[in-house]
């Protein structure tokens, strides 16, 4: 099954996690939408997106992407993950809240796989949110790889 994982990302985290996953599904191809916003999924069986959330949304990039090919992804294998900070419900409502309800109710596999706060990477502003608004001071890694390897098992 010729598969992408089409991703969006702002810090690199989401990066990391289209890679991980790569490497659970054989033989699939990782595409930074950004980089290639024309991309062709016309040849492809399975398609993934991914994407970084920052104030509860993905970018706009992926958004386009998804309108764009909305016809298309229809006809694939769909899987859609976002890398975000929180979790359980929260996580899951931001999942939702990224994707219309057609694409959500249509991929076999949906879910977060956590993130990174890296503050050698956030500007002044993102800095001054992560420290008033999640609290956080320090660096933090928080990819779930036990959540990537099962949503690699279960889209396969
Ligand atoms: C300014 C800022 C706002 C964020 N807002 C949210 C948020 O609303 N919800 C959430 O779960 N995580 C939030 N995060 C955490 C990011 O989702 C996390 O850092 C993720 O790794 C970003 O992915 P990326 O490195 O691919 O851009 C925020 C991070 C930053 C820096």
């Amino acid at each position: 099954m010729k598969t992408v994982i089409l991703y969006s990302t702002r810090h690199g985290a989401t990066k990391k996690c289209a890679e991980l996953l790569k490497f659970k599904i054989f033989g699939s191809e990782v595409v930074d939408i950004k980089e290639q916003p024309g991309f062709d999924i016309e040849p492809y069986d399975a398609v993934i997106l991914g994407g970084s959330v920052q104030a509860g949304t993905v970018k706009r990039e992926l958004k386009k992407f998804c309108e764009e090919n909305r016809k298309m992804l229809f006809q694939k294998k769909l899987g859609l993950f976002v890398c975000c900070m929180y979790e359980g419900d929260k996580a899951q409502t931001q999942i939702q809240m990224n994707f219309s309800a057609e694409l959500y109710e249509s991929a076999v596999a949906t879910d977060y796989f956590g993130g990174i706060f890296d503050f050698s990477t956030l500007n002044f502003f993102e800095r001054f949110i992560v420290k008033a608004v999640a609290k956080v001071k320090e660096n933090q890694f928080n990819i779930k790889e036990d959540r990537i390897t099962k949503f690699a098992e279960k889209f396969k």
